[in-house]
């Protein structure tokens, strides 16, 4: 059962996603997130199951499956999955339509991946432990999203206040779901509009 809220995010998602497509372009482009890919690159040499949650058009799993690993991407929106799997043809690479919010993988992972799926702050929580139960003991949650701070910097755009997050609202979430904080904090990264802040988080299953 979908409520309303997430079907008209999804509405909304997919939309864009189909103009997109349209278009023959992408939303997102195709280079992973740097700070995805230097995490990866850092800690988990070895390539073994993951998981892009709220993948988009799938640059991370795209990224992490030419590495060699063997990668589930979830989004809500089928258009979003539809384009991935066009690209993703020779890579162990499977798509599930599914909400992030009630979705846990059957089999555990070793990371997990968030990479700015903005959601408000009980969904965002739950997404959080639902990332968390999808992995084996050990396993990474890598989580990125645009924090609340961009605000003060007068990089506001059209995204909510609600839907944006910081270090500590993460961090709890984190921590109710039974995960092991190893990082929460912030970056900056610079865009076309200013320097834009981003909210980090690692954390394992212990
Ligand atoms: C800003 S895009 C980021 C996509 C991708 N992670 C990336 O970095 O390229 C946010 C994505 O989250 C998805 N999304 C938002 N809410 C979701 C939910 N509740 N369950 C699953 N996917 C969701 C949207 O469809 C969209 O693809």
């Amino acid at each position: 059962m979908v409520d309303d809220a997430t079907r008209r995010s999804r509405d909304f998602w997919e939309g864009r996603y189909l103009a997109a497509e349209a278009d023959g372009t992408t939303l997102w482009g195709d280079a992973p997130n740097g700070w995805i890919a230097e995490q990866v690159g850092a800690r988990l040499q070895r390539p073994g199951r993951a998981l892009d949650i709220g993948a988009g058009e799938g640059r991370n799993a795209l990224w992490l499956a030419r590495r060699g690993w063997s990668v589930v991407a979830t989004d809500f929106s089928a258009a979003a999955l539809q384009g991935l799997r066009s690209r993703s043809a020779g890579l162990d690479l499977e798509t599930i339509e599914a909400d992030a919010t009630t979705w846990a993988a059957a089999e555990s992972a070793d990371l997990a991946v968030i990479c700015y799926r903005q959601l408000p702050a009980d969904s965002l929580a739950a997404a959080i432990a639902r990332a968390g139960e999808s992995l084996r003991r050990g396993g990474v949650l890598l989580g990125i999203w645009h924090d609340r701070e961009d605000l003060a910097r007068g990089l506001g755009g059209t995204m909510t206040p609600a839907i944006r997050t910081t270090p500590d609202e993460t961090r709890a979430a984190a921590e109710a779901a039974g995960l092991q904080v190893e990082l929460s904090g912030r970056r900056d990264r610079e865009t076309a509009a200013g320097t834009a802040c981003d909210c980090l988080l690692i954390a394992t299953r212990p």
